[in-house]
């Protein structure tokens, strides 16, 4: 069963609260909260502050995706304002065996975000250290946008790698994951779906929700 993570990118950000509460409720496992800097992505969303409130509502892991340039500026404040998972791009790391340290000496687990064009193989002499891969299923900035299908050879690619080496390294994608693709995505050998459309555009969030965990 994949672990999910409602991404709250999607949710309306008038009514976080009730987007806390439905996720606290719901069957979902992680919250997936996306750090955009409209530098490292034509974005902007929102920061440790937002963050900072949203701990206070979360009772589930709180799982953060830095799409930010030289995200070490700023891990200590993720840290402080409730982050447990900590990712940042391989694209976005000049030193990124420094930053992955750095994460997991702050008391979170460390995660790197591949671009789509980013190959998996280059991940080779640091997946010992990570405790999460971030497999992006479409150029990272904006929700709603299309899988593209490609990341499904990445991430059976990834798990070959994770389980040759006999890794505990958890696999997540995001980015145009549907209840139609969960299936094929986890036998692919995902272990964590990012959803933000599929959840908070849906009629029903909660049975969207059950849909993804019920994928296999
Ligand atoms: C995109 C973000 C995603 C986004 C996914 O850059 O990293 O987490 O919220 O949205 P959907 O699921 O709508 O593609
Ligand atoms: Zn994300």
């Amino acid at each position: 069963m994949p672990l999910v993570a409602p991404s709250l990118l999607a949710a309306d950000f008038l009514h976080l609260a009730d987007a806390c509460k439905m996720v606290n409720e719901s069957e979902a496992d992680w919250f997936h909260l996306d750090v955009m800097d409209g530098n490292f992505v034509p974005n902007i969303s929102y920061g440790q502050p937002v963050i900072e409130f949203i701990n206070k509502a979360a009772t589930k892991t709180l799982d953060v995706h830095l799409m930010v340039q030289q995200p070490e500026r700023y891990a200590e404040d993720f840290k402080k304002a409730g982050a447990d998972v900590l990712s940042v791009h391989y694209e976005a790391c000049t030193h990124l065996h420094r930053n992955v340290q750095q994460i997991k000496s702050l008391g979170m687990k460390a995660g790197v975000a591949l671009n789509p064009h980013t190959p998996v193989d280059l991940l080779e002499d640091i997946i010992g250290d990570l405790d999460l891969v971030l497999i992006m299923s479409v150029n990272p900035g904006f929700g709603g946008q299309k899988f593209i299908e490609r990341s499904l050879e990445k991430i059976s690619t990834l798990r070959r790698m994770i389980d040759d080496a006999k890794l505990s390294t958890l696999i997540e994608v995001d980015g145009g994951v549907t209840i139609e693709n969960a299936p094929a995505l986890v036998q692919a050998g995902v272990d964590v779906l990012v959803a933000g459309s599929t959840v908070f555009r849906a009629e029903d969030p909660f049975a969207a929700i059950k849909a993804l965990k019920a994928a296999k």
